[in-house]
């Protein structure tokens, strides 16, 4: 089981959105992942998911009412296999939070997209129809990917 963690700014709009999608696409492809996400800051701890971001996931038929928005920390980076931030800027501020990335384990969402970019904040821009596809894009990647280099095997 691959344990993955979803990583913004908040922990209200793009984490969780991500959080929640890639465990409904690896539930749908039967894929054994456990993931969770966080924020680089602290500034909505225990907040739940901004509204338009949860009534995007609720288009998709996605419940995140239980969610409540945390900021990462250095144990994090030993509880998790895969730390996967929305943005440049999280990267460098989760590799400033885990004291550097000595096992490689911090990735930026769409590395692997003929389209290598960050994923814009709908907190800033309003689109999060722009966001959710984003994600999706992201996601629908990281399973190929995980699946191809076997650390996830369908059951
Ligand atoms: P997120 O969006 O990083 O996608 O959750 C944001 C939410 C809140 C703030 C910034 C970004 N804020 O400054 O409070």
């Amino acid at each position: 089981m691959i344990r993955v963690l979803m990583v913004c700014l908040g922990n209200i709009c793009r984490s969780p959105m991500a959080e929640y999608i890639f465990k409904s696409m690896a539930q749908r492809r039967d894929l054994p992942v456990q993931c969770d996400s966080a924020g680089t800051s602290d500034e909505e701890w225990g907040n739940p998911v901004y509204p338009p971001a949860r009534r995007k996931l609720a288009e998709m038929g996605i419940s995140c009412a239980e969610k409540r928005a945390r900021q990462m920390d250095r144990h994090d980076y030993g509880r998790y296999d895969l730390l996967i931030g929305m943005e440049e800027r999280n990267l460098s501020a989760m590799r400033r939070i885990c004291g550097g990335d000595p096992e490689g384990k911090i990735h930026l969402m769409l590395e692997d997209s003929p389209r290598r970019r960050d994923i814009a904040d709908p907190w800033y821009t309003g689109d999060f129809d722009a966001a959710a596809a984003d994600i999706l894009e992201g996601c629908g990647l990281w399973l190929d990917r995980l699946e191809q280099e076997e650390k996830i095997k369908a059951r």
